[in-house]
């Protein structure tokens, strides 16, 4: 019998990411994510992960080209979308949506490996413009249309707000979508391959994906995090509050890693960027309360920040709203999710582990009028 939950099992072969949890390194196709995060931008991760190397200059131009070309949605897509906004969440939003978008996907059922590219990359494209035009009905503005003169990131937030970004938030984004991306055979990765295994669609196994990211667990951990520091609302309340939420035994979002033994290196970077931004912004109290916490976490349970906890103050300071940032980070792990699909078809076997059987054993068929 393995150990609850998977852990330690190795559930696949890949060449697309790697992680040292003991030393705390997270590599992409072999670069590390220290690297990779202050010089790459999310189109150049999407290249890397999907090509298993960086592009060159003519190879990026015609990524960006074939990106900026799939962002609009189907009129399919676009008609669902106000249904969406004033009857789901966020993420049911986005997990029905993708769902939807293989019926009328131009690729159609075609399963073959260049469709398959074509198909992840129109994912890719399209997730951030169903995430901001969900948010404009909601809030009954007019969806904006695509800019095609702008990155992946600052087009998100000019979707988002309707004005252009300033590069500096435009390059948070951007670094934020860079450090998402990809990340091992994590529960929503596992899941997608899982999906993939049975020779499913692109579109299945990632609807089964965002399914997963959904929980607070994985990826709600984000939105999680940040409804717990507006609640402790100054820096004076922090240690209290967790000190209780201890004392309860509950769990606090943002901590805990099954993989790393030490500090998640992409919360290096998003420490460092909400700091700046509430630097830039005037404003650090959100940076403050969660420094605070990290600090009493350490003390008291040993644990280190992930992913999700400094994320929830950056996409905060961005003027994200709180409930977007799982999608946000849907967004961006779409990359990674599809990547490792392509990889999953490519070399292909179903994914079918065994169960330990704890139930009783030789029990004979009663009639029901005999059952007590
Ligand atoms: N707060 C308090 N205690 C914790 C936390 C936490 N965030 N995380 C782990 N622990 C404790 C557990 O209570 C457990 O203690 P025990 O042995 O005394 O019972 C011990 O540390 C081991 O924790 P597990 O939950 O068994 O660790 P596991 O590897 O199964 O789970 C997980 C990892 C899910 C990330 C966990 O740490 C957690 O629930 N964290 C909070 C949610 C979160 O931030 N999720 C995002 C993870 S990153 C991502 O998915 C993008």
């Amino acid at each position: 019998m393995t150990g609850k939950g998977l852990e330690d099992v190795i559930a696949a072969q890949t060449s697309i990411s790697d992680i040292d949890g003991k030393m705390g390194r997270l590599f992409y196709v072999g670069y590390d994510i220290h690297d990779l995060a202050p010089h790459a931008t999310f189109e150049e991760i999407i290249h890397l992960l999907h090509d298993l190397r960086l592009p060159t200059e003519t190879e990026l131009d015609n990524l960006n080209e074939q990106l900026i070309a799939e962002r609009e949605i189907s009129p399919f897509i676009e008609d669902l979308m106000p249904t969406m906004a004033s009857q789901t969440s966020p993420m049911s939003m986005l997990r029905t949506t993708v769902s939807a978008m293989s019926a009328y996907d131009p690729d159609g059922w075609d399963q073959s490996e260049r469709a398959n590219y074509r198909k992840a990359m129109r994912l890719i494209a399209r997730f951030t413009t169903v995430v901001a035009a969900y948010d404009r009905l909601r809030n009954e503005l007019e969806p904006v249309r695509p800019n095609p003169k702008l990155s992946h990131a600052a087009n998100f937030l000019y979707m988002l707000k309707g004005i252009e970004p300033n590069d500096e938030d435009a390059r948070t984004l951007d670094m934020c979508l860079v450090l998402h991306a990809d990340h091992t055979m994590n529960a929503s990765t596992f899941t997608a391959r899982v999906v993939a295994s049975t020779l499913a669609d692109i579109h299945s196994a990632t609807t089964a994906a965002i399914a997963s990211l959904k929980g607070p667990l994985h990826g709600g951990a984000n939105e999680a995090v940040m409804k717990m520091l507006l609640e402790i609302k100054d820096v004076s309340r922090a240690e209290e509050y967790i000190k209780q939420k201890l004392a309860q035994r509950e769990k606090i979002m943002g901590f805990g890693h099954r993989v790393y033994k030490t500090e998640d290196p992409r919360a290096t970077h998003l420490r460092r960027l909400s700091q700046q931004l509430g630097e830039q912004m005037g404003d650090t109290r959100w940076y403050e309360i969660s420094k605070k916490i990290e600090e009493v976490v350490m003390a008291e349970k040993g644990l280190y920040p992930n992913v999700d906890f400094y994320a929830a103050s950056v996409y905060y300071c961005l003027g994200i709203p709180v409930d977007l940032f799982t999608p946000v980070f849907a967004a961006s792990r779409v990359a990674g999710w599809t990547a490792h699909v392509r990889e999953q078809y490519a070399d292909n076997r179903i994914i079918r582990p065994e169960s330990e059987y704890i139930g009783p054993r030789g029990r004979k068929w009663q009639p029901i009028e005999e059952r007590g």
